[in-house]
């Protein structure tokens, strides 16, 4: 098997040796991709070999990413590798949460799951293998909380060196808190996730850095795995609809590469069309779909309350509009009301989730509304972050104190307020009924 990088761009398409450390193409300035030439498997024998894998304690194969490596071979020796047993998240039906978004069966896939808690661990294990393979000592990464907390871990769990970029005042303290916890010298600078990338990307190349965002290819290597997971999970059939909130947009990327190369291989028959939602104050890839127009606009000052989909200039957008078009798919937007609303519908199911992942919810609910997903269609939402990551938002909705980025209030539908009472046994139970 040989594996190169690739730009992207298809009016450039030059390759570059896999070992080389560059983020895009040094010819055109495209974003790159891993390619890979050579023989894979047919189809039924990796289904089988994925699936026995699953009896080993081979700490390759307890991997929920590793276990399906055959489908990003851009290594050559596996002792790279540092797993924290990532991936291995489960698909969850939601019946309370179907209802509301208006279809018959909705399932949940969680990447909350994960060992720090989203799905930025499936790519950051093939990110971290490929800079221990190159004899990177730092990494870094600008952030919006989740791929901080994750790239903290893994790199520390690998004696790599983690050095963290977040937007002063805009991540939330369960993610901030990851990072410090698992070692990395943290950065918190006052400008937004768009501007810190760009000054990231200076310092990574004077100071001989790794970069780990998702413009790094083999972070997006790794995030295929969680649709090749979810359709092993579905015994290979595709759903209709693969529904999913868009920040920066690797992750569409990620599973827009992932489908179409397991319709290469013969591994699925058809590929399940991507709904990208977005909130409503950083939404420029729906605004670019909705204009269908050539020029993509950045929103100068994205906002809102779900911090970590808070993008304004989403660097993989030529790669999201590829997917999105090749798969029949579609962007929408949901206002911080319907996030709100929507993610307290999947608490009550016994799930939970962190703000961004519930636009997936929202974004259901408005497209069956609109004719767009139809009631009986097959639909996998995916939840990004676990129900954690934010729990200072949860506790505003819940007590009535939650307000929208320009200051409106919001009103919980769902609101759960805790009582206070006294230690009395007669009027708790006079309040229990
Ligand atoms: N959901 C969660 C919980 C995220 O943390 C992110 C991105 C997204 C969705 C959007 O994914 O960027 O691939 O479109 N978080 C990044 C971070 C930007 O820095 O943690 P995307």
């Amino acid at each position: 098997m040989h594996s190169e990088l690739k730009c992207f761009n298809p009016a450039c398409r030059a390759a570059f040796p896999i070992t080389e450390v560059i983020y895009n193409c040094p010819a055109c300035g495209g974003l790159l991709e891993a390619s890979y030439s050579g023989p894979f498997a047919p189809a039924g024998e990796l289904k089988s070999l994925w699936k026995s894998r699953r009896q080993s304690n081979d700490r390759l194969d307890l991997s929920g990413v590793w276990r399906f490596r055959e489908m990003f071979p851009f290594l050559d020796d596996y002792s790279a590798v540092v797993t924290l047993r990532e991936g291995c998240t489960p698909l969850l039906d939601a019946p309370l949460a179907a209802r509301y978004g208006g279809l018959d069966r909705l399932t949940f896939k969680h990447q909350g799951f994960n060992p720090t808690g989203s799905f930025k661990d499936n790519g950051m294990t093939c990110g971290v293998a490929q800079a221990r393979r190159l004899g990177m000592k730092r990494v870094a990464c600008v952030s919006t909380g989740n791929t901080s907390a994750s790239m903290a871990a893994y790199a520390s769990a690998g004696g790599l060196d983690p050095i963290i970029f977040i937007p002063h005042g805009n991540i939330s303290y369960g993610k901030l808190a990851q990072a410090l916890e698992y070692g990395a010298r943290t950065l918190q600078v006052e400008a937004n996730f768009d501007q810190i990338l760009a000054l990231v990307r200076v310092l990574a190349e004077r100071l001989g850095i790794y970069l780990l965002n998702s413009i790094n290819p083999f972070r997006i290597e790794g995030q295929k795995s969680i649709v090749i997971e979810m359709m092993e999970q579905r015994e290979w059939k595709a759903p209709d609809w693969v529904v999913l909130p868009g920040g920066n947009l690797g992750n569409t990327a990620a599973f827009g590469k992932g489908l179409r190369e397991m319709l290469r291989l013969g591994l699925i028959d058809r590929l399940p069309r991507l709904a990208v939602i977005q909130a409503e104050g950083s939404a420029p890839f729906y605004d670019f779909l909705q204009r269908g127009a050539n020029d993509f606009r950045p929103v100068p000052r994205p906002e809102t309350l779900a911090t970590a989909i808070r993008i304004g200039d989403p660097v993989s957008w030529p790669k999201a509009l590829l997917e999105v078009t090749a798969s029949g798919g579609l962007s929408e937007r949901v206002t911080e009301q319907e996030i709100a609303d929507a993610k307290a519908v999947i608490g009550r199911c016994g799930i939970g989730c962190e703000p961004a992942s519930a636009a997936t919810l929202a974004g259901v609910r408005k497209l069956t509304a609109a004719g767009a997903i139809r009631p009986g269609d097959d639909v996998v939402a995916v939840l990004t972050g676990n129900v954690l990551k934010d729990p200072d938002y949860i506790f505003k909705y819940h007590t009535d104190q939650l307000a929208s980025p320009t200051g409106a209030p919001l009103h919980p539908a769902f609101g759960n307020r805790p009582a206070v009472v006294p230690n009395d046994p007669d009027q708790i139970a006079r309040l229990l009924g």
